[in-house]
């Protein structure tokens, strides 16, 4: 391990770009916004993925669909994470991504949501190596941006093919692949498996990003030790705990983590529609409060907040330090 990088060998290129650090933000529907994107990068994450978005919202340019590739300077690299099953369709969206400023593509083949499979995308495509191979292919064809793609250990248990399928991905044209490893089967449920992790990376010459149940900068340390994986992506350890892209992680107190929160507030006021988002906003910061003493009561106020000035007022006003415990 190299322990002014974190990386085990050297530091990983994905296209022309040099990772700088090897954890790395998963895509989030609903949770990885401009603002928490940023906040992310501002603690070390390498690089972050916008959520991800539908090739048919970016053909019909649907304004909701665009507005999730929103990006500032200071977050590049940017990468947008893409989904859809029809290869046409994907090629064009790739070809729309391309003109926007943007640093990577990837495709999103591991989505295990119903909706997203029973149109045949996300997860459905590793029940499909030809069209998925298409797709990539075609993808690449109508872009010169480095294309990902993030998929599974495989459909169930016993049709494990994660390593087959970033063996395809690689041989379609893919800079990088991100195994997580559940299968499709498991949901979000039980352990990812690090053996199917570890298979991914001896079947590649890619660099390969290992995911799943990294909730600190250390687990994603020894996931690199335990695979040889090349970096880590961090899901759902990074909400309410951008400090997890560093060493020294989580502070303890609320006028520890006071910087980052009132940070992630200016972004969202700075970049959101606030008044239209404003329970998401509550959410993050919500969870940026998680494990501090009177966390509960604290929450319940910020919830009742009509606008984000007030949240900050709630902030700035607790006392942390004559509370009982959350838990
Ligand atoms: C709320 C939520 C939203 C997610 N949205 C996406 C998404 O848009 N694209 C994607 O590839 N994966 C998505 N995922 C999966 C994560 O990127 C990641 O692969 C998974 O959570 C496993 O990593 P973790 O254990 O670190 O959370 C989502 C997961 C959660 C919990």
């Amino acid at each position: 391990m190299n322990t002014a990088t974190g990386f085990l060998v050297s530091p990983v290129t994905i296209g022309s770009f040099v990772l700088p650090s090897p954890l790395i933000l998963a895509p989030l529907a609903g949770y990885t916004d401009l603002p928490f994107r940023l906040v992310c990068r501002e603690n070390g994450a390498a690089l972050c993925f916008s959520e991800m978005v539908s090739c048919h919202g970016l053909a019909y340019r649907q304004k909701n669909t665009v507005d999730l590739m929103q990006t500032v300077a200071e977050e590049r690299p940017f990468g947008v994470q893409l989904f859809g099953s029809d290869p046409e369709h994907m090629g064009q969206a790739a070809a729309i991504i391309s003109t926007h400023p943007v640093d990577l593509i990837d495709l999103n083949m591991g989505c295990p949501v119903r909706k997203v499979t029973k149109r045949g995308s996300g997860c459905a495509l590793m029940k499909d190596l030809r069209l998925a191979q298409t797709i990539i292919t075609t993808v690449c064809a109508h872009t010169s941006l480095p294309v990902t793609v993030k998929f599974r250990s495989g459909w169930t248990e016993d049709t494990i093919n994660g390593p087959e399928f970033a063996a395809m991905a690689e041989a379609a044209g893919a800079a990088a692949v991100t195994i997580h490893g559940r299968t499709w089967a498991q949901g979000f449920g039980g352990l990812a498996d690090r053996r199917v992790i570890k298979a991914v990376k001896e079947a590649v010459r890619i660099p390969v990003i290992g995911n799943g149940d990294v909730l600190t900068y250390a687990d994603g340390m020894q996931m690199m030790a335990e695979t040889g994986c090349d970096a880590v992506m961090v899901g759902r350890g990074a909400l309410g705990n951008p400090w997890v892209f560093g060493p020294a992680g989580q502070p303890a107190t609320l006028l520890d983590r006071l910087p980052v929160i009132l940070r992630y507030l200016e972004l969202s006021k700075q970049y959101l529609p606030v008044t239209r988002v404003l329970f998401k906003i509550k959410n993050h910061t919500s969870r940026f409060l998680t494990g501090l003493q009177g966390a509960a009561r604290l929450r319940q106020l910020i919830y009742a907040a009509g606008t984000v000035e007030e949240i900050i007022t709630l902030l700035l006003q607790h006392n942390d330090s004559d509370r009982d415990p959350e838990d």
